[in-house]
């Protein structure tokens, strides 16, 4: 068989190196086109580095633009290679203008898709990752929901067929880089930080950033947190920063450390030393919890929604005194620290990508791989 991974952006890269992995030892060579979605050196080579994926085989260098610039363009870079190497199956991971692209083009070409971690929905149609989901699901073949929860969304919306709840491929990359992190990553020394003693920080949703009135909230959250923080600062954020005159101020406060974007090593060692962490991620918040330690989401709203009925996670918004409240209570109340710390992780065992690379390889010896027309969007 011969599967065509479509990536483009950091959490792609994380998320689908334990498919990658799983094919291989499984003697399958992935092909692996990387739509160049995220091109800064800290937002992709470092995590092809650092994960010692092989040699990617397409780069198509899509870079930065609107939503209709940036998918247009994969959609159009992604048709020709995949007409050239007619691959058998196409696999996105999430829910990024990648994955949109990726899947379009290729159902389209009578290329069945797979999408991994199908069926997630926050239901704010105002998100272009929830749009994506949508889409990437209804053009899909074969779908790997991470979650019961996430399979009955599908089946809501009358998915029924082909689609395998796996568990999150997160918890495979954390399970496989979390030791090595702790081994490798000398990031807690370099920035002078002790285990438990400081908050974790990133935001980086159009929703959080690109209006100035909420980013301004984001600034004030930061501006009254009662311990050392850092905050690695995502390109989309600091370029918003710089336009509303913000970013002078988040570098101002004096608890704060602010750097670029980091390693998957050093993030993972700081995830997991941290005391708690606050974010808009959606790998963040799956990565929290499996490490045990307790989040506070910068949402109003999660696609995530197991995250917060184990009582891992809590949905704060932008608003500080809700922010803070659970941020004193963490640091006064133990057994409420204990409780939000021990949840279960409820993202599967760490074989998410073994069990997609068997499913796929076992349908298309079946010859079951193909696109149907029912599923057609
Ligand atoms: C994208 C995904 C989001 C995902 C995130 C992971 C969509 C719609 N959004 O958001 O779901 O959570 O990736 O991090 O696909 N930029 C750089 N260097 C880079 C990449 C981006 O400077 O290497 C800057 C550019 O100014 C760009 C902005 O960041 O315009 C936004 O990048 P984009 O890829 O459009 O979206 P993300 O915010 O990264
Ligand atoms: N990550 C990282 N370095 C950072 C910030 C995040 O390696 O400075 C990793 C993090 O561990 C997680 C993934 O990037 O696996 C999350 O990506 P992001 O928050 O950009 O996207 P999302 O998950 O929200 O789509």
């Amino acid at each position: 068989m011969k599967p065509a991974l479509v990536f483009g952006t950091r959490p792609e890269i994380i998320k689908l190196t334990p498919v990658i992995r799983a094919f291989l030892k499984r003697g399958v060579e992935p092909l692996l086109i990387h739509t160049g979605q995220h091109y800064d050196y800290e937002m992709s080579a470092v995590f092809l580095e650092e994960l010692k994926l092989p040699e990617i085989n397409h780069h198509l260098e899509v870079g930065s633009g609107s939503q209709a610039e940036q998918t247009g363009t994969a959609m159009i870079k992604i048709e020709k290679i995949l007409m050239e190497e007619k691959p058998d199956v196409t696999l996105v991971q999430g829910d990024t203008n990648t994955v949109l692209a990726g899947a379009l083009a290729s159902v389209k070409l009578r290329i069945p898709v797979a999408h991994v971690e199908a069926g997630l929905r926050s239901f704010d149609r105002t998100m272009p990752e929830e749009i994506n989901r949508i889409l990437a699901d209804h053009a899909s073949e074969v779908l790997f929901p991470p979650t019961e929860e996430a399979r009955r969304n599908l089946e809501r919306e009358g998915i029924t067929e082909k689609v395998y709840v796996t568990g999150n491929t997160v918890v495979d990359a954390v399970t496989q880089n979390a030791e090595v992190a702790e081994g490798k990553s000398d990031v807690l020394k370099r920035l002078g930080l002790e285990s438990k003693g400081y908050i974790l920080i990133t935001a980086h949703r159009a929703e959080n950033t690109d209006n100035k009135e909420n980013l301004e909230k984001l600034v004030e959250i930061l501006e009254s947190l009662p311990m050392r923080a850092i905050y690695p600062m995502h390109p989309r954020t600091r370029k918003r920063m710089e336009e509303f005159g913000l970013l002078e101020r988040v570098e101002e406060i004096e608890n704060l450390i602010v750097t670029k974007p980091l390693g998957y090593l050093d993030f993972l060692r700081l995830e997991r030393n941290a005391f708690a962490i606050m974010t808009d991620s959606g790998g963040i918040q799956e990565e929290a919890i499996i490490l045990d330690v307790p989040c506070l989401t910068l949402r109003y709203n999660t696609e995530r929604p197991e995250t917060v009925e184990v009582g891992g996670n809590m949905l704060v918004g932008l608003e500080k005194e809700r922010a803070l409240g659970y941020i004193n209570r963490l640091m006064n109340d133990a057994e409420f620290y204990r409780k939000m710390a021990s949840a279960p992780n409820p993202f599967g065992d760490g074989r998410a990508g073994e069990r997609i690379a068997k499913i796929l390889l076992e349908l298309y010896e079946r010859e079951e791989l193909g696109v149907r027309s029912s599923r057609f969007i």
